[in-house]
């Protein structure tokens, strides 16, 4: 079962702390896909991020990326090939202009100047942010700060792309905007996501869910079998929107409901549908 990403029976446990953040965590996303991981806070998730970067060492278990086992000799070429963004980006910048911070990946790897200007130059046209070259990060809206922190990862041209929480400190609007350029990315630059996330919607887009609870996957399968549990999701740390509550109750109250992920468009279109046949 070979993964870009394989993950096998996986322990860490943070200095000084009783119970293990991660326990026994086993799990193999295939090239390409794209995964969403859920589960409450403290759940564990971010810790799963980190190990599989190499910026946390597992206790036991073994992490496997792109063809190479993580060791202290390999964490680099690994890193090379998994970018990451993270929730806030106001964390994540070192730069004094966007291309500076766009280049600073870069730089750190030592990619010739003349290449480097080019690539920041098609990683800023790919999230298209051109026209903020020269602007300071600290002046742009979160949805364009992650913009900036997505077309760092595409200037790294990694394999893979981590999202822990990167789209949490948007507004619906700002969050739809950045999923969509990532799935866009997705598609161009061959990529596979792995995407942590409280947005039922962000993780219903995805191919496979993976819930985690106290350290332990208690769940992993296709969007439909998960949303199947109905308002139990909740439990595992997603956010029930308003139309999949009220899609809930109608079912309760004996209406046929679909069982997939259903928006709020396209939940008034099938009541609209309910409603013509009668
Ligand atoms: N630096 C740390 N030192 C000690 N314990 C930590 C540290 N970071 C996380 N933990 C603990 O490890 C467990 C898993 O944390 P983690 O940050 O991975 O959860 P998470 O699922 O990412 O949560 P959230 O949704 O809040 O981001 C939690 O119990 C947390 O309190
Ligand atoms: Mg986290």
């Amino acid at each position: 079962m070979a993964g870009i990403i394989d993950v096998q029976d996986l322990k860490f446990t943070y200095s000084g702390q009783q119970r293990p953040a991660l326990d026994g965590v086993s799990l193999s996303i295939p090239a390409g896909k794209w995964v969403a991981v859920v589960g409450h806070n403290g759940s564990g998730k971010s810790t799963l991020a980190k190990n599989i970067l190499g910026l946390l060492e597992p206790e036991s278990g073994s992490v496997e990326v792109a063809g190479m086992r993580l060791t202290a000799d390999s964490v680099w070429d690994i890193r090379a090939e998994v970018g990451i963004v993270f929730q806030n980006p106001d964390n994540q910048f070192v730069g004094a202009t966007v291309a500076d911070d766009v280049a600073f990946g870069l730089e750190n790897r030592a990619v010739p100047r003349p290449e480097m200007l080019q690539r920041v130059d098609g990683a800023l046209a790919a999230v298209g942010m051109t026209a903020f070259k020269n602007r300071e990060p600290a002046h742009l809206s979160g949805g364009q700060k992650q913009r900036v922190a997505i077309a760092g990862v595409v200037a790294q041209r990694p394999q893979i792309l981590i999202l822990d929480e990167a789209t949490s400190m948007l507004d619906p609007a700002g969050r739809r905007d950045v999923m969509s350029l990532i799935h866009n990315l997705k598609t161009q630059l061959n990529l596979t996501v792995l995407s942590i996330t409280h947005d039922l919607e962000e993780a219903a887009s995805a191919d496979q869910i993976i819930v985690l609870d106290n350290g332990k996957i208690v769940r992993s399968g296709t969007p439909e079998t998960i949303f199947a549990h109905g308002s139990q999701v909740a439990e595992w740390g997603l956010d029930v929107p308003y139309s999949e509550d009220l899609k809930e109750r109608l079912a309760a109250a004996g209406l046929q409901m679909p069982l997939t992920y259903t928006d709020e468009e396209r939940l008034a279109d099938y009541l609209w549908t309910l409603n013509s046949t009668k």
